[in-house]
């Protein structure tokens, strides 16, 4: 029998991180392109003492009980809102995640999907591949300027504060909105807070930041859909239920706004059907901002160090749920 620790690797992740995994753990892993239905993770982590997993995986509190000797939740993601954090804490289980490797990649991609709303490139595109170029024209697929616009960050967080980094260098008038305020921030990168509902009435473009918690869930709802200008453009690049996706058919089906340009939806993944992915004024991709050779990467070896961290009875370097090491494990 081995007494190497045993751990379930949920996908396919990149090799770099993999390796790491296998050189010390007896590892079994889901080889399907898609994730392993819920009953499979719950069989499979009844004997193991780690799980390496994604954002698409239901880490619940059934799931969390099913591991009884689990000692360590590593999931390669900086948002973990899959997990039952809870859960885990009441178990005394770390989980882990992998904060700051994909933050730059995450911002540039805001940024794409702004300018590619703003400057109606998927329909120029689409004109050209349908043989509709005719002529160059005076008043054909006029866009938004984004140059000296005024864009709205919801959340100015670390991946925020790398879109605001981005907008100076487009002569931005810059408003955010957080819980909390960001008086160095404002001095360095001339942030100005407001209040949510002043950030929608204000902005050209309003890119969401924000993590997806209960007090975040359709924080984007009919009623701050309805603050926001005629003109304005929607981005999200955090997570589909920060949006109320009903209100957000709606409101790009009647002009409350303009358009919007998503990395994630509320379902994911979004069925080809789906009126988001079928309005002219509304842009998807699929979840992937962070799809950088070199941000998967980091985010496979840092979940492979907070996993083996873990197994090794070591602090997570990269922890959630930090007060699992407080001795408070029954509140989070
Ligand atoms: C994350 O890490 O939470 C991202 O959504 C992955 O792209």
């Amino acid at each position: 029998m081995s007494a190497k620790p045993k751990v379930y690797v949920t996908r396919l992740i990149p090799e770099v991180g993999l390796q790491m995994v296998r050189e010390v753990c007896d590892v079994r892993l889901w080889e399907e392109e898609l994730p392993p239905p819920k009953d499979v993770i719950l069989r499979e982590v009844v004997d193991c003492d780690g799980v390496l997993c994604l954002l698409t995986d239901p880490i619940d509190a059934e799931m969390v009980a099913a591991g009884k000797n689990l000692r360590v939740i590593s999931q390669m993601a900086v948002g973990v809102d899959n997990v039952d954090l809870k859960a885990a804490t009441a178990r005394g289980i770390p989980v882990g995640h992998t904060p700051g490797v994909l933050t730059e990649a995450t911002a540039d991609m805001a940024f794409a999907l702004l300018m590619t709303a703003a400057r109606r490139i998927p329909e120029g595109i689409d004109k050209v591949r349908a043989g509709e170029w005719r002529t160059w024209e005076p008043m054909g697929l006029l866009g938004a300027d984004v140059w000296g616009a005024t864009l709205g960050i919801v959340g100015l967080g670390r991946i925020g504060t790398a879109v605001a980094r981005r907008a100076r260098g487009f002569a931005m008038r810059i408003l955010y909105h957080d819980p909390e305020r960001k008086p160095d921030l404002e001095t360095e990168l001339g942030v100005e807070y407001a209040s949510l509902d002043d950030l929608l009435a204000q902005s050209d473009f309003v890119s969401l930041h924000c993590l997806l918690i209960p007090e975040t869930h359709h924080l984007i709802d009919e009623q701050a859909l309805r603050r926001m200008k005629p003109t304005a453009i929607l981005v999200n690049a955090a997570r589909g239920p920060v949006v109320d996706t009903d209100a957000l058919v709606q409101a790009l089906r009647e002009g409350w706004i303009a358009r919007a340009a998503l990395d994630v939806t509320d379902p994911e993944p979004l069925p080809a059907v789906h009126p988001l992915a079928t309005l002219s004024n509304c842009i998807v991709v699929p979840h992937i901002a962070s799809a950088t050779v070199t941000a998967r990467n980091r985010m496979a070896t840092m979940a492979a160090e907070n996993l083996l961290a873990g197994l090794h009875g070591e602090r997570l370097p990269y922890c959630v749920n930090p007060n699992v090491y407080e001795g408070s494990r029954h509140a989070l």
